[in-house]
């Protein structure tokens, strides 16, 4: 959450700036700053809405200079406002501050800063406090006095600091967030995340936790907790700037859903090898300690916990494993049971959600062995596992994720039959039919995307209704809470998911006219059962969408609309039925004129707790 960009170089900083923070965009969006060395001084110019809000009060050519800071907000301490956003400076006005994360003993900090040094704070936020703590360290070394200002700070915080004094010179500190270092030629760039240094560099150095860096034009010097200067390579980013961009889809998570059959292709055939066998290249997990494993944790939050549901059914069935899904904000509070003979999955698009992160930390402490599933390559959850399981989305731009769940839903199934093989639970026959039914998803899905006017149509239907509940029975539950939670965070509709066979016990209740029903109908084997269930809402006035596979037309007498995804078998259904309904959740928000991409009060990257 915030993205943060710095430059130094001999170009004019502002553009570089802006630019990088259009990228990252999609980590906050409630307001933005910059602020820039000008020669005279430092200049902030911030303000609460997007970035266009930012830069219709930038747009003066003396409003320039060739070393500057900016920043995109999500609010946690304080609302939305021109005050509370960043970057913020100290008393004097010579030192600017971005940052990303929370500061735990802020008020500790603030009072401190207002009793001993006389501070008056402008802002309610925790940020604020850094400004005034390095101020106050200040002696004419800028690398120094952040230095022992974050000596006094505890929690999680990427931040990038600049003095006027040292206009060469800015320094970038990462604890618990992400932050990299982008090597330009004769510039330097540091950034929350790589989409924003991509139009200027692929060569970017992925900072560690508790790594201070000091960029000048010419040089990048990284530090460690100690202050020693650390080697590091540099990592080349292979993919380019329109993996990052709309290219003519009106949004991102448009184009992202039509991402699908390439990630889902990249993502399966990574993991084949020439025989058509599963290889787990560079992960050094065993046979042996497949066999070895007593309990399969799988641990994420939203939509990766979602995909973790699935891959229950997949690995309990394919590798007779007991496996339990969790939360990863609840698995950390509780007890669970865990030791040497636990493997712990961590799925993660971003990999650096703070719950998940720290859930894994404490199964580590345990014993567990850790296996993440993760998007972005060197992420924390990545570097902090044992093995890493890559998905191959490519960058997912949009807050709501679509293509990072239909390859974690890849991953799920090739982690099962690999482990299915490993057990011997699974039959040789039986694992071959379904890497085959595997290679065929990414032109399933495509089938399924050239019907896309066919969702629209029943989104045009449906847009206006403010409950709607998703049901299903089997992976099709799981699928149900998925759809549901696309909708309700892009459409603003009051959405709700329950396994179908539930309803009764309660739920049912709330049938009446108007409701709509989303009734997800593609488990062969439960089909009758979903068709009682659609019968008893329409029996009490309720609406039914439903989704089925080809050729089953009971469903189609019953239902206001049905839509059919092409015939495959039950198992891997999830990865094809979740598709209408992302597409479905998309053009509702669009119809009612919210903006797809950025969702209220919602961000990319979750690193506050
Ligand atoms: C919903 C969504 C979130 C994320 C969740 C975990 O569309 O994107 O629910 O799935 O915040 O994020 P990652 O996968 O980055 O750990």
């Amino acid at each position: 959450m915030c993205g943060i960009v710095g430059y130094v170089g001999k170009e004019k900083a502002k553009t570089r700036i802006i630019d990088g923070l259009k990228r990252l965009e999609y980590r906050g969006y409630d307001s933005a700053g910059i602020a820039l060395a000008t020669g005279e001084g430092i200049e902030v110019r911030k303000r609460v809405g997007g970035i266009e809000k930012l830069e219709e009060i930038i747009t003066d050519a003396g409003f320039d200079g060739e070393m500057g800071i900016g920043h995109t907000r999500w609010a946690t301490h304080g609302a939305p406002s021109d005050i509370n956003a960043h970057p913020h400076l100290n008393e004097k006005g010579d030192i600017a501050v971005v940052h990303n994360g929370i500061i735990e003993n802020y008020l500790e900090l603030r009072e401190w800063l207002a009793d001993e040094k006389n501070i008056t704070f402008r802002s309610e936020t925790d940020s604020e406090v850094i400004a005034h703590l390095i101020g106050a360290c200040y002696e004419g070394d800028i690398y120094e006095a952040v230095r022992k200002a974050t000596k006094k700070m505890r929690g999680a915080y990427a931040i990038c600091v600049m003095a006027a004094a040292e206009p060469d010179k800015l320094i970038a500190v990462r604890k618990d967030a992400p932050l990299v270092v982008g090597c330009g030629d004769g510039c330097n760039f540091v950034a929350s995340d790589i989409p924003a240094l991509l139009p200027y560099t692929k060569e970017v150095y992925l900072l560690e936790n508790n790594e201070t860096v000091v960029l000048t034009p010419d040089d990048v010097c990284i530090y460690d907790d100690g202050g020693n200067r650390v080697t590091r390579d540099v990592f080349h980013v292979t993919w380019d700037v329109d993996a990052a961009e709309k290219e003519g889809y009106e949004h991102f998570m448009l184009k992202e859903i039509h991402e699908q059959p390439k990630g889902l292709w990249e993502t399966l055939t990574r993991r084949l090898d020439e025989n058509g066998d599963i290889k787990l290249d560079g992960i050094s997990m065993t046979g042996e300690d497949i066999r070895n494993f007593d309990k399969i944790y799988i641990v994420a939050c939203g939509t990766a916990y979602h995909a973790g549901l699935v891959g229950k059914y997949i690995i309990e069935k394919y590798a007779g494993i007991t496996v339990e899904v969790d939360i990863a904000s609840e698995f950390r509070y509780r007890y669970p049971l865990v030791d040497e003979r636990t493997l712990f999955i961590a799925i993660s698009q971003s990999g650096e959600t703070t719950d998940t992160l720290e859930a894994l930390r404490e199964a580590k402490r345990k014993g567990a062995r850790v296996l993440s599933v993760v998007n972005v390559v060197g992420s924390s959850v990545a570097r902090e596992s044992d093995d890493v399981f890559y998905t191959w989305a490519g960058p997912e731009i949009a807050v709501a994720s679509t293509k990072a769940y239909t390859t974690q839903l890849m991953c799920m199934y090739l982690l099962g039959l690999y482990m299915g093989k490993q057990t011997g639970v699974l039959e040789e026959k039986k694992y071959r039919e379904i890497i085959e039914e595997l290679k065929t998803i990414p032109d399933m899905l495509t089938e399924i995307l050239e019907k896309e006017n066919d969702i629209k149509g029943i989104a045009r239907r449906f847009y206006r209704r403010e409950k709607v509940f998703f049901i299903g029975r089997g992976t099709d539950s799981a699928v149900s809470y998925e759809g549901s939670l696309k909708l309700k965070e892009i459409s603003y509709i009051n959405s709700f998911a329950i396994a179908a066979g539930e309803l009764k016990h309660g739920t049912i209740a709330l049938v009446e006219p108007g409701v709509l029903f989303i009734a997800m109908c593609t488990q062969d084997r439960l089909y009758e059962k979903m068709v009682s269930n659609v019968q008893e809402i329409i029996a009490r006035s309720g609406e039914i969408f439903a989704v089925a596979k080809e050729g089953g037309e009971e469903i189609k007498k019953h239902a206001d609309n049905t839509f059919y995804i092409p015939r495959c078998s039950d198992d891997v259904a999830p990865i094809l039925s979740v598709v209408p309904l992302q597409l479905f959740a998309y053009y509702v928000s669009v119809m009612r004129g919210n903006d797809a991409d950025k969702p209220r009060n919602l961000a990319k990257s979750v690193t506050v707790e």
